[in-house]
């Protein structure tokens, strides 16, 4: 028997001797199905990333963002303006509540009018509109720190880049 074949086999049989085992001890499929239930709800928070590793993502495109914009590259600045709006999405779906927070509600209603701005002035290539709209855009940020009583947690514009591998000046 090939390897390959085997590795697929082990589980399939592991999987009929459970489910046999299940038949044979009488488990009804009510039982069954809140079992699958009940390791789907584990393997979901297992690999759920946590809200902080996505505040880090967000800082991260936050900072390389505004470098983007202030070497004029547009189409990065783009990029990164995308990027941060589908990581609000993430956070509104994945992280409803923080403690008593809640993040989904706030999140959109804080940073939505600033990143709609940020879209406007890279669309524009509007350096000084960018500039307010990041500005505003980390308002919000502290605004929610605040709010959920992290007000430690201080975001300002990068005084360099996050990422140093990732080419900011366009090519001309
Ligand atoms: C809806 C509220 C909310 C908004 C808006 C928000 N944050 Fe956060 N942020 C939090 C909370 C809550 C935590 C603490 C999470 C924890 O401790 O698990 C946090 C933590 C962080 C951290 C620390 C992560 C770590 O563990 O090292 C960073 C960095 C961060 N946020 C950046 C940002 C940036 C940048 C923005 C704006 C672009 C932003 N946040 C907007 C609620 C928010």
């Amino acid at each position: 028997m090939t390897q390959r074949r085997a590795m697929f086999l082990a589980p399939a049989a592991l999987f009929l001797t459970v489910g046999l085992a299940a038949c044979d001890s009488g488990m009804d499929e009510a039982a069954l199905e809140a079992r699958l239930g009940a390791m789907q709800a584990e393997l979901e928070d297992r690999f759920t990333p946590g809200l902080h590793s996505l505040m880090v993502d967000l800082g991260v495109r936050h900072a390389n963002l505004w470098f983007a914009g202030q070497a004029g590259n547009w189409p990065l600045a783009d990029y990164m303006v995308h990027e941060l709006e589908e990581l609000v999405e993430e956070i509104e779906e994945l992280h409803p509540m923080y403690r008593e927070v809640r993040v989904a509600e706030l999140i959109g209603e804080m940073t939505n009018p600033a990143i709609e701005d940020l879209e406007d002035a890279v669309d524009a290539r509007d350096f000084a509109a960018f500039q307010r709209a990041f500005d505003d855009f980390t308002v919000a940020c502290n605004a929610c720190h605040i709010a959920s009583d992290k007000s430690e947690l201080v975001i300002q514009r990068p005084t360099g880049p996050m990422s140093t591998n990732l080419r900011f000046i366009p090519e001309r």
